[in-house]
């Protein structure tokens, strides 16, 4: 029994590592890293495996093992699995340090997300030798954990919780004392001194996280926020190299501009980590592949040229595109035709093969994934925009929905928020046996359909990338 059998963590799917997204920084570095398509994954403590889970649905011909040391998430997990129907996922109890020994690769992706910080130093240790030993010769592996500077503070705001609270409170107890402490201590004061106003703000940051996060992530026994220099010092002593970050806004740091030399790795490690101290960053998602791979530091025009794209743009005057909280103005003609076709399209993608781009656009599109206004792709959407015959939803959706969740896991892996009845009751009958006919029966049968037409729920499912393409 661990502690994350006593407060279950919650369950949750990472873009930033997903292995598309690794494969595509892999290749701009000119390597060539396996097809996600059909890929062996391996999920370090990945807790009840969602986020593999989730990846296994889009990716059928791909493999995928997730382990932890938690048995009831593990077993939640093969609950969930078992339910869905989704036969190409192994959930296992396992323990990083035996893993070594027991677990059978290569894979070509593996994942430790949200483990390496906060697990003992022998275990964290044991974290790139694991890596190293079962990683494929091209494979592509991501370690995320809380980064220096930003680890600091929390780090201050965790041990004024650990000083206050009494150790042997129960979890629901302790976390209430928390919240209320988190509360008090957050109201701004006139006299602060600056590390204590840095300490404020983290602890309003804290609150709004789940509770079980904040029991877990703030108050839990383990906790060793880690500089890209530290991580990428472990991984090269185990005979891995640093190849570059996977969440958005610091891929381009990876890579050397105009005239300037490519970077060693080590020397790269340090400018970076310098850069994080100038910028208080937080937290990192770090890309390594085996040292002998060596990547290359300028972009490889060709594999950028190969990749898609997408992007939920919105033009909102002529040449102003705004995504999410980003806004950009395009003057160039060619490259707003692009922006405006991928709005259209999203949730889409478009092969930039297609789009007979000159070098200097597709770096302006790399630009842009940097800017948050979109994303580069190794694959082609594993959904479909066109429903077919009889539409198929994803199986895990449907079993999320049969459980109640609220929050679902789209085929391009985001969370999105079914609160509506219709939708929901919509989504649970495309199980790929109904055709449209059927469809408008069972939905009216259900009571829900509130005047919705086959045809418009289709085209909200098939939007919010929901739909798988049927199966030749
Ligand atoms: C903070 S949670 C992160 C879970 C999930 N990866 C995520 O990011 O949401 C840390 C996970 O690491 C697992 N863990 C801790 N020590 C472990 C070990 N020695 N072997 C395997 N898993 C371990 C825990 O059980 C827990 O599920």
């Amino acid at each position: 029994m661990t502690p994350y059998d006593t407060v279950p963590y919650p369950s949750a799917i990472f873009r930033q590592a997903q292995p598309e997204r690794m494969a595509m920084v892999a290749r701009l570095h000119g390597l060539n890293p396996p097809d996600p398509a059909t890929a062996r994954y391996l999920e370090i403590g990945g807790g009840d495996g969602l986020h593999a889970m989730a990846l296994a649905v889009a990716f059928p011909d791909a493999s995928f093992v997730n382990f932890d040391l938690a048995p009831s998430a593990i077993a939640r997990g093969q609950r969930w699995a078992d339910a869905a129907g989704i036969t190409n996922v192994r959930h296992l109890v396992l323990d990083i340090l035996k893993a070594a020994d027991q677990l059978e690769g290569p894979f070509d992706y593996i994942v430790a997300h949200g483990v390496y910080a906060w697990v003992p130093e022998v275990v964290r240790a044991a974290i790139p030798r694991l890596i190293a030993r079962l990683l494929s010769p091209d494979g592509v592996a991501m370690i995320s954990y809380n980064a220096l500077p930003g680890g600091y503070s929390r780090m201050a705001v965790r041990g004024l919780l650990r000083s206050h609270l009494d150790p042997d409170l129960p979890p629901a107890e302790a976390l209430a004392a928390a919240r209320a402490l988190l509360a008090e201590f957050a109201v701004p004061q006139a006299q602060d001194e600056p590390i204590i106003a840095a300490m404020r703000r983290e602890a309003e940051a804290m609150q709004s996280r789940p509770g079980e996060v904040v029991f877990h992530d703030e108050m839990g026994d383990c906790y060793a926020p880690q500089s890209i220099g530290d991580v990428a010092r472990a991984c090269a002593e185990a005979g891995l190299c640093y190849l570059n970050e996977s969440g958005k806004g610091l891929l381009r740091q990876s890579f050397a501009w105009d005239d300037a030399p490519e970077p060693e790795p080590a020397a790269l490690v340090q400018q970076l980590e310098a850069l994080d101290f100038a910028q208080g960053r937080y937290f990192r998602s770090s890309l390594f592949v085996h040292a002998d791979r060596a990547p290359a530091r300028r972009i490889d025009a060709v594999a950028l040229g190969g990749l898609w794209a997408s992007g939920h743009l919105r033009e909102e005057a002529p040449g102003e595109f705004v995504a999410g909280d980003t806004r950009i103005e395009v003057a160039d003609a060619a490259l707003a035709g692009v922006l405006r076709a991928l709005g259209r399209e999203a949730p889409g993608r478009i092969a930039l093969a297609d789009l007979s781009l000159g070098y200097e656009h597709l770096l302006a599109l790399f630009r842009l994934v940097d800017e948050r206004m979109l994303d580069l792709h190794a694959v082609p959407a594993p959904f479909t925009l066109t429903p077919g015959e009889r539409p198929l939803a994803s199986p895990l959706i449907r079993m999320q929905i049969a459980e109640g969740r609220r929050v679902v896991a789209t085929l391009d892996h985001r969370s999105a928020e079914i609160a509506d009845p219709r939708a929901r009751a919509f989504l649970a009958l495309l199980d790929g046996s109904r055709d449209r006919d059927a469809l408008a029966r069972d939905f009216a049968a259900t009571g829900q359909d509130g005047g919705v037409t086959v045809d418009a729920a289709l085209a909200m499912v098939a939007r919010g990338a929901m739909l798988l393409a049927e199966r030749r």
